[in-house]
């Protein structure tokens, strides 16, 4: 053992020592020495907490090197259980991470919002250089306003998580399928949800099943609709009940019954826009949008006219954020649904969304999304496509919805079984569409 491979500290503390003594007898007993110091010092070791498993187990090894001639088999022990604690601790930390990273994406997505609005927002200014430019997407939101709605207020302070949540219509007519509805929220655990449940057999059957749940006051003018209503009548309800929830300052991700829940939506959803919606698109261009090209040959030169096109947005699961835009769109929808009794609500949602303003008419202009057509998946692409392709029918998407399909419930169980159970051919035996 050379004295110069030891640090100064250990020189000048040899030099100290009796000079009678041999040389390595000194080193040894200084080596033992500090290592007991550092034992004392250091029990927990140094470490952050991200490194926390490699840096115990390499710190628990020092120690017991450095202790063994003061502490005997007490100390090994407590060691022990030190590294079961750190490796518990380990556990709980990853979790915490990973709540953390969700927190964070969230608050970013906020941050660059709010970046974007005081830009836009921010006084006047020039033009930045080419390609540096962004319009406005994300309106601010209203301000909450308690009055429209107390009661209501209170259940959904309970029940919102980041003033966010699943709002569903439903009366006893859609009961089974309600029923595979919250089952499967429930499973992904998804707690920001809340039934507005038309009728009292409905309200009892979720206070049962500890479904949070919302009956409106029987008072109130427009709820004799939903009682007395066919399906379209129930379709304006819902416009006109969604505009309280934005009023009263939440986000609502609206949702019919005839969807399964896979995953929690509100892990892919951008926030960006004023809706968000799935389309009833099945590849790209339908979903996304596309340059349709109108032939016509009389037109010689000019025989080519080109069209916009896009496959309507699905009025059965959209997000709408509480906005000045997002309101106006409900009142239109629900002011023409009462006009022109005979029109589809779902029709009616789009021509509002798209139509630009034109002599005579003032366009909506609110900021829109589609979806992911994969992750909220309509019951065309499932069954389709997806269903028949090894590499898509691996991929679980976030809500497989069963709109383009009559034979609802059977389907939607066959869903269950495909990506919950993995029983592989639970979607076979159903036809493309349907068999009619
Ligand atoms: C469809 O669009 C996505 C992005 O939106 C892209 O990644 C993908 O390659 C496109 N698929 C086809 C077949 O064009
Ligand atoms: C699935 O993916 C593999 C590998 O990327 C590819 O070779 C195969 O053609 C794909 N199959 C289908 C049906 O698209």
């Amino acid at each position: 053992m050379s004295s110069r491979r030891d640090g100064p500290l250990m020189r000048n503390t040899a030099q100290s020592l009796n000079k009678s003594r041999v040389a390595i007898t000194a080193a040894i007993g200084v080596g033992v020495l500090l290592g007991c110091v550092f034992a004392i010092l250091f029990p927990h070791g140094l470490f952050s907490p991200a490194r926390v498993y490699t840096s115990r187990v390499s710190n628990s090894n020092n120690a017991q090197v450095g202790s063994a001639p003061c502490e005997s088999s007490e100390r090994m022990n407590m060691l022990k259980s030190e590294f079961v604690a750190a490796s518990e601790k380990n556990a709980e930390l990853k979790k915490t991470v990973r709540e953390l990273t969700e927190k964070l994406r969230l608050a970013e997505q906020r941050e660059d919002q709010a970046q974007k609005q005081f830009l836009v927002l921010g006084k006047q200014k020039k033009a930045g250089p080419f390609g540096t430019v962004k319009g406005l997407r994300t309106t601010s939101t209203i301000v909450a306003d308690k009055s429209v709605n107390p009661r209501l207020g209170k259940i959904l302070e309970k029940v919102a998580v980041q003033r966010e949540l699943i709002v569903a219509l439903a009366n006893s007519n859609v009961k089974d399928m309600l029923e595979v509805w919250f089952t499967n929220i429930q499973r992904v655990g998804i707690t920001n949800y809340l039934v507005v449940a038309l009728d009292e057999e409905i309200a009892r059957f979720c206070k049962s099943k500890d479904v949070p749940v919302y009956k409106r006051d029987p008072d109130e003018g427009i709820d004799s609709v939903a009682r007395n209503g066919g399906n379209h009548a129930v379709s304006g309800l819902k416009f006109r009940i969604l505009r309280e929830f934005l009023q009263l300052g939440y986000s609502v991700l609206l949702s019919d019954v005839d969807i399964v829940y896979l995953q929690n939506p509100f892990h892919y959803l951008y926030r960006d826009s004023d809706v968000e919606s799935m389309t009833d698109g099945h590849d790209n261009m339908t979903a996304y949008g596309y340059n349709d090209v109108f032939e016509e040959p009389a037109m010689g030169w000019a025989r080519f006219a080109h069209t916009m096109r896009i496959w309507v947005y699905n009025s059965g699961f959209f997000y709408i954020r509480p906005t000045i835009p997002s309101i106006e769109l409900l009142d239109r929808v629900a002011g023409r649904l009462s006009r022109e009794p005979r029109s589809w609500d779902q029709a009616v949602f789009n021509e509002e969304l798209f139509y630009p303003s034109h002599p005579g008419y003032d366009g909506l202009h609110a900021a829109r999304r589609t979806m992911d057509f994969y992750l909220f998946m309509n019951s065309k692409v499932l069954f389709k496509s997806v269903r028949k392709d090894d590499n898509l029918s691996k991929f679980k998407p976030v809500i497989v919805h069963v709109n383009y399909h009559p034979d609802k419930l059977p389907r939607m169980k066959a869903v269950v079984e495909f990506y919950v159970n993995g029983k592989e051919d639970a979607l076979k035996p159903f036809p493309d569409g349907s068999d009619w």
